[in-house]
């Protein structure tokens, strides 16, 4: 039996603790060696996300415990919240973040508001939204490791997504320099300050790292905001050169990041890796509708893919 310690982040086989050379070049090989190269290979056809066959949830699953997310396409188009709450329930996420724009049931009608717009809030427009993970600036308590997106309408142009697995960004960082990984995973890397935020909700300061583990389990959290306003990065040369490579990488041209756009019926399920949305257009009568789901919960079944054991069959 393993014991808590060899599970989590105290294991020297673990990748993603800063002294690991040997486990970390180890897991690099094997993650770069299976990782989705284009968005085409996240895609899993599903009938009806809402009640899944065995056989579809191994195969979400399968590219949840490769790339940290799934892209799920099927021919449920109705405006209906139930999609994205029973396909969370499928995968083990259970506890729902909920914030006050949100409506009632914890679930997140991303469209165009005149009125949620008016007050600043950028998810309820349509401009871009730059790189981030959901949450960064929840209290370290409050962690969202899991996020869904469910498209019922596309935009009539743009609105397109793009994805990094959070891994990977941690993979290219190390790679890059091993002083990157470690400035960002120091405690106070990342301070949000109080305010009323992107998403009108009124919380305290934040502050914590960017790349944690996750004790217990030791697998890799991340929390980011490409974001330059109400955001403070830790005053040292150290964290500016880790932010300024890490941007660099995402606006980059390492074949990592995969493009898409959710198309309706479509939709993302992952473990909170960072992502962008693209500006969009609608049409008249046409307005672009993605319900989004966070979740306090990783996917089941992708606790410690990082393992090597864990891996090998992939
Ligand atoms: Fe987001």
């Amino acid at each position: 039996m393993v014991g808590f310690e060899a599970q989590g982040a105290q294991s020297r086989d673990n990748p993603f603790a800063t002294g690991n050379d040997e486990a970390f070049a180890r897991w690099r090989d094997r993650k770069l060696a299976a990782c989705a190269r284009s968005a085409a290979g996240l895609v899993v056809e599903v009938r009806d996300p809402r009640s899944l066959t065995p056989a579809e949830k191994a195969e979400i699953v399968r590219r949840c415990r490769r790339d940290n997310m799934a892209i799920y396409a099927s021919p449920v188009v109705a405006e209906d919240k139930e999609v994205p709450r029973r396909l969370g329930a499928q995968l083990g996420l259970a506890t729902l973040d909920t914030n006050f724009l949100a409506d009632e049931d914890g679930i997140t009608s991303i469209a165009v508001s005149g009125a949620k717009a008016g007050a600043g809030f950028i998810p309820y427009t349509t401009h871009r939204i730059r790189w981030h993970t959901d949450g960064y600036y929840n209290p370290p308590a409050l962690r969202i490791r899991a996020m869904l997106l469910h498209c019922v309408r596309d935009a009539a142009s743009g609105g397109d997504t793009a994805l990094l697995d959070h891994e990977l960004a941690y993979l290219l960082l190390r790679e890059d320099d091993p002083r990157h990984v470690h400035a960002l995973m120091q405690d106070d890397a990342l301070s949000i300050p109080a305010r009323v935020d992107d998403e009108g909700v009124a919380r305290p300061e934040a502050v914590g790292p960017v790349f944690s583990i996750e004790p217990g389990t030791g697998d890799l959290h991340m929390r980011y905001t490409a974001r330059t306003r109400s955001v403070a990065w830790k005053d040292d040369a150290a964290t500016a050169a880790a932010a300024a490579r890490l941007l660099q990488i995402l606006d980059g041209d390492s074949g990592l990041v995969l493009r898409t756009r959710l198309l309706p019926g479509m939709g993302l399920v992952c473990n909170n890796v960072l992502h962008e949305r693209s500006a969009f257009e609608d049409a008249p009568g046409r307005a672009r509708l993605l319900y989004r789901a966070r979740y306090v919960e990783r996917i089941a079944g992708t606790r410690n893919a990082w393992r090597e054991s864990e891996t090998a069959g992939m």
